[in-house]
């Protein structure tokens, strides 16, 4: 069991003793309204962890508690349900979560109503274990099983815990609408779940099998989402590009999304280096809405890691494949992940990865220390044999590797014109915009006469390894 959990969970952490506020304005005496059926209507608070597939489950959830009458609500201080949807990738994304369970629990021994769930992946991975070691914790919930969130809700008000574990092959969620976050990105979930089981992760076992979802209700919601006002659509699936509805395959999705009236960009994330097929590579060439830009997972630059891993490619078909990319697309940026020290791998596998990545010379990569996951295939038959210090140096490695080579990319791009969709204010600086371009590079610059979802011409004359810096040119001005 994941060491972490046997921590003494009543506990007050050190860094709450100072955070009286956030207790002492807690109603305890909160009045419930009643919804259509009798029961209490929530006020029901989401906090997310881990990838953008999570984010676009929260957005569900929201969908799927507000059609039964519950209220989702921007403030924690205000909700009487906190529901944490939790990653399982590496063992710190539990770890937070653990910790962050110790800090509610704090205020659930104040607060007699307070409902706490943990969703996602990492309830799906943990299941009962998570009530041993968490036993204030309401509501246990997988990705599959959100449909019963308003159920679990009302049982759980009677005082047992709630497990909603079941894995479901046949769940898309289609029929539901999702609560977004107004803005100028949508991520529209296409797929679900993953059938490639990579050695080393666990999102298989805790996501189910891979599904699509109907091509005609995809192109339905993206109608939809121009009318809400959004300009940029991410298509989202654990390996998008192996999407498949009947003869439909993924290039033809991106064709039918990218042509619906008032998309200005699509993007997709995360392909699978091996269901990059021509008909993907040719919308990606030849569709103007479609972005010049691909996050393309390669994990190690040594083929006997790949295969150890089971990648499905080698080394060398995974630089062949960015050779054909590059030659097609020349503009076209580049982002990858990264794994180092995974089980087995040497001085040499590390500095075949390090060298791929030298030569390759991504835009931009996140990059991870193996982390040994219970339930993955390389937990059960591997051993899990280089040294966290070891994994550490090589971590370190790579990033200042990285870092020089994004630098460098950006700094060439001093001078030049870029064309940003605008998204908002600048964190900094209220007078500035900020936005992506089509290569997905953050764009900062005074806003002139631009709005947000203009897509404006910046001139870039400062970068830094993560952002461009410019003034607009051009009508905006
Ligand atoms: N340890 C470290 N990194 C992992 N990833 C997936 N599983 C693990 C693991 N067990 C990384 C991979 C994947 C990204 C989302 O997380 O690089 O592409």
């Amino acid at each position: 069991m994941n060491k972490h959990l046997s921590l003494p969970l009543y506990k007050t952490p050190s860094s709450l003793l100072s955070d009286e506020k956030f207790f002492t304005q807690i109603d305890n005496n909160r009045i419930h309204s009643k919804n259509a059926n009798g029961h209490s209507v929530r006020n029901v608070f989401i906090e997310t962890y881990g990838c953008q597939m999570n984010v676009s489950d929260s957005e569900l959830m929201a969908g799927i508690l507000t059609q039964a009458g519950h209220k989702t609500v921007a403030d924690i201080e205000d909700a009487d349900v906190i529901l944490l949807n939790t990653c399982a990738i590496r063992e710190n994304a539990e770890t937070k979560v653990i910790n962050r369970l110790e800090h509610l629990n704090h205020r659930k021994r104040r607060e007699d109503n307070l409902i706490i769930g943990v969703c996602g992946c990492m309830a799906q991975h943990l299941r009962d274990k998570l009530l041993k070691a968490a036993p204030y914790v309401d509501l246990v919930m997988g990705p599959d099983a959100y449909r019963n969130l308003p159920m679990a809700l009302n049982a759980v008000a009677s005082g047992d815990p709630f497990l909603g574990l079941q894995l479901d092959k046949s769940e898309d969620y289609a029929d539901i609408a999702p609560i977004r976050k107004e803005g100028i990105r949508a991520w529209l979930t296409i797929q679900r779940g993953c059938d490639k089981m990579c050695t080393f992760c666990i999102v298989p076992f805790v996501r189910g099998r891979e599904r699509s979802l109907p091509l005609h209700l995809l192109t339905d919601d993206v109608k939809r989402l121009v009318d809400e006002g959004f300009k940029e659509i991410v298509l989202l699936g654990q390996t998008v590009n192996s999407y498949h509805d009947g003869d439909y395959d993924f290039g033809e999705l991106l064709w039918r999304v990218a042509e619906i009236d008032g998309v200005e960009r699509v993007r997709f994330t995360s392909p699978h280096p091996a269901d990059a097929t021509d008909s993907m590579i040719d919308a990606m060439e030849n569709c103007p809405q479609a972005c010049k830009q691909l996050h393309l997972p390669m994990q190690s630059g040594s083929t006997p890691m790949l295969e150890r891993m089971r990648r499905t490619y080698t080394a060398e078909e995974y630089r062949e494949l960015v050779a054909k990319l590059r030659e097609r697309i020349p503009e076209i940026a580049l982002s990858t992940d990264v794994i180092v020290g995974f089980c087995g791998e040497s001085e040499e596998d590390f500095m075949a990865t390090y060298n791929l990545m030298e030569e390759i010379r991504f835009d931009s990569a996140f990059m991870f220390k193996y982390s040994d996951r219970e339930g993955t295939l390389a937990n059960k038959s591997l051993e899990d044999d280089v040294p966290e210090t070891e994994k550490a140096r090589r971590l370190n490695e790579i990033i200042s590797l990285q870092e020089q080579i994004s630098a460098e990319i950006n700094q060439a791009i001093i001078g030049k014109t870029v064309s940003v969709l605008v998204e908002g204010d600048s964190r900094r600086d209220k007078d500035q915009f900020h936005g992506k371009t089509d290569t997905f590079k953050t764009t900062v610059f005074p806003k002139e006469n631009a709005q947000i979802g203009d897509i404006v011409d910046v001139k870039v004359h400062t970068t830094t390894a993560h952002t461009l810096i410019g003034n607009i040119i051009g009508d905006n001005c």
